[in-house]
């Protein structure tokens, strides 16, 4: 039998009654833009991480476009991020008329470099967008002081993977200037579609959001300022409470597969290297990657095990075509020993401990294979 990478028809099993039932109350009363859960959502998130706002959005790309559009960056405006990310990231800021100025990463978490970012900015710095990779936050302390010590620097956090993870106690998505996630379905609290949303503790900001998500409309057809379609909908908002009903139960597992796979690939003796992983903060695994050397090879010899692995990612941004002549050149050598040595196993909440121990035996089996 072979193995989902994300196992979401197991969890679509476990909800069935509750997503089945929010699906029929929308059908029931047709406000499909806007309706009553798309509030009830944002007010349940915003409560989950503590922040003053919530507003749910199309998508996580659209988060990040919509937080940039509200921080007033465009055309002259520079924003420090990572390149070893999904490339909505760095893409938002090119598409606001910013340039991206990319600082690498440390080579044990994947997450941006604190301590390289102050080298990089420059007086027409206005944000930085850290990546929390993986399901585990960058170090969001250490860059809300860069950006502190230097004024009117904002940050934001592409908290993609890592709804539900904890950076020294606090909610990923609430600490910074503005966080912003995504519902895709194989994130960890994921839609049926597209979603995403952004949690912000600044009125003005918030205010600012809420039109930008309305074509700019403070009220309807009073146009203040330019903005997109960017609102999620009802339906997918109701898919998102009714999973709402078992992430707290979701998240403890995920943290606990993911202690599982460290302390099983330790006790291997197997040649995989693990993710850095800091005293001070949860890691909800949005993919469980490793460190490989011959990944191609592996990844083949896994496939033929019934083992389905991923890359995220292949190609550090600023090493791609589109990027070229785009952003400063700084190399980033972490980023590309990363990208060619990543390699994303079996992950979610779902996942059993016998099937775990499946991949281990594959890994095993397709480590031997590539080594002979
Ligand atoms: C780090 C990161 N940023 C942004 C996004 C974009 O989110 P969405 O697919 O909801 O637009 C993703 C999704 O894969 C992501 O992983």
């Amino acid at each position: 039998m072979s193995i989902p990478f994300i196992d979401l028809k197991s969890q679509y099993r476990a909800l069935q009654p509750q997503i089945q039932a929010r699906i029929s109350a929308v059908l029931e009363h047709g406000q499909y833009i806007m309706g009553p859960e798309v509030r009830e959502l944002e007010e349940k998130l915003a409560e989950r991480t503590g922040a003053r706002h919530c507003i749910t959005v199309s998508s996580g790309t659209e988060a990040l476009l919509m937080g940039l559009m509200a921080l007033g960056i465009g055309r002259g405006d520079e924003v420090i991020t990572t390149p070893f990310t999904f490339a909505a990231t760095a893409e938002m800021i090119v598409l606001a008329g910013a340039t991206p100025v990319f600082v690498d990463i440390e080579p044990d978490t994947c997450n941006i470099d604190a301590a390289q970012i102050e080298a990089r900015l420059t007086s027409r710095t206005k944000a930085i967008m850290p990546v929390s990779l993986y399901g585990q936050t960058a170090d969001m302390d250490a860059i809300n002081a860069v950006a502190a010590r230097h004024g009117n620097i904002a940050v934001i956090e592409d908290a993609a993977q890592s709804f539900g993870a904890t950076y020294r106690g606090r909610p990923s998505g609430n600490l910074s200037t503005l966080g912003c996630t995504s519902f895709f379905p194989s994130k960890p609290l994921g839609c049926y579609g597209d979603g995403g949303a952004i949690f912000t503790n600044d009125d003005g900001l918030a205010q600012a959001l809420r039109e930008i998500r309305v074509h700019g409309q403070s009220r309807r057809y009073v146009h203040t300022r330019i903005g997109v379609g960017g609102r999620m909908d009802t339906l997918q908002c109701a898919i998102v409470l009714a999973k709402l009903e078992r992430f707290d139960w979701e998240i403890e597992r995920r943290l606990a597969l993911g202690e599982r796979w460290g302390q099983v690939l330790r006790a291997s003796g197997l040649p995989i290297g693990l993710l850095g992983r800091p005293a001070d903060r949860s890691c909800v695994w949005a993919q469980y990657t490793v460190f490989v050397e011959q990944r191609a090879a592996l990844q083949k010899e896994l496939e033929q095990r019934g083992v389905p692995t991923a890359v995220h990612y292949p190609m550090p941004l600023n090493r791609q075509p589109a990027y070229a002549g785009l952003c400063p050149p700084h190399p980033t050598p972490a980023s590309d020993f990363a990208a060619d040595r990543v390699m994303s196993l079996p992950m979610s909440a779902d996942l059993s401990e016998a099937v775990q121990d499946r991949v281990i035996e594959a890994l095993q089996d397709a480590c031997a294979s590539t080594q002979s």
